[in-house]
């Protein structure tokens, strides 16, 4: 199933670009991350998604992957999970530096800074692989310049799940380029659910009763400040969403600014 970027590049599928892995760092048996390729012509808002794929029994096979990476990152980075029999997982987990993966042409996706009405406070909720969009705009200065404070919210079933995001926020902080925003404005909040951890819970009953805040130091939501960006399973979404339009936030789009948006956590 995996091939060398170099020997696919003369038989790409119609619509993809072929790109050569450049590192792959595994954090435990359910999730890693892989770095590729960036295609010169290739633009994206941060947050966004794009379809990437393998090429399975002569077919490419896509699955929707949120961009981990930055629009300013020259390569891109994901973050995936693996599931043994997963049709595209059980083989994109075993790519090595020097491997193709395909990448349709085109970017989409609601959880983008221009979705969302200015604020004060941008909350970016998330579970498992959804932190994903979040480590591309963590790392956008315009998340910077549009919030005054940015809480990434990161709970996991077991504390090693937690890995990828405690590197991230700590390579972002230190980055040459957007580590000074981020240092004064960038807040790290994490629980477990299966572990013992010093928070326990899912984000939803932290916000109902009201740990979030209190470990934060902030007041309850406002409408009026916070703004809100969710990605997770389809029940985690379905649940925070009820707890934000309980707190008076209406939800966006990119035609529609509003105060939250949404976006699922795509393989499972
Ligand atoms: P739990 O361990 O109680 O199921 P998953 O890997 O299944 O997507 O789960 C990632 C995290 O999201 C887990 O900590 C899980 O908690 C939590 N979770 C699952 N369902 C919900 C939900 N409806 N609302 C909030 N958090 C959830």
């Amino acid at each position: 199933v995996l091939s060398k970027a170099a020997d696919l590049e003369a038989n790409a599928p119609a619509g993809a670009f072929v790109q050569e892995v450049t590192s792959v760092q595994h954090y435990t048996d359910r999730l890693f991350r892989f770095r590729m390729t960036r295609p010169a012509s290739f633009r994206f808002r941060s947050g966004e998604f794009v379809m990437i794929g393998l090429m399975i029994d002569g077919k490419p096979l896509y699955r929707a992957y949120s961009i981990a990476s930055p629009s300013w990152d020259e390569e891109l980075e994901f973050f995936s999970i693996k599931v043994p029999d997963g049709p595209l997982t059980q083989h994109l987990q075993k790519v090595q530096p020097g491997d193709a993966v395909l990448m349709k042409k085109k970017p989409t996706g609601t959880l983008v800074n221009d979705a969302l009405v200015p604020g004060k406070r941008v909350y970016m909720f998330s579970t498992g692989t959804g932190i994903a969009p979040f480590a591309s705009l963590i790392r956008d200065p315009e998340t910077y310049e549009k919030f005054d404070e940015v809480i990434l919210t990161h709970t996991c079933r077991e504390v090693a799940e937690l890995q990828y995001g405690i590197d991230l926020v700590n390579e972002t902080k230190n980055d040459p380029l957007i580590g000074e925003l981020a240092a004064g404005k960038l807040k790290h909040f994490t629980s477990v659910t299966r572990e013992d951890y010093p928070v326990k819970g899912r984000i939803t009953d932290l916000i109902e009763n009201g740990r979030l805040f209190e470990e934060l130091g902030v007041p309850p939501l406002d409408p009026a400040i916070d703004r809100g960006m969710i990605c997770g399973s389809m029940d985690m979404l379905r649940d925070t969403k009820a707890l934000l339009e309980k707190a008076g936030l209406n939800e966006g789009a990119n035609n529609k600014p509003a105060e939250f948006v949404v976006e699922r956590a795509f393989v499972g």
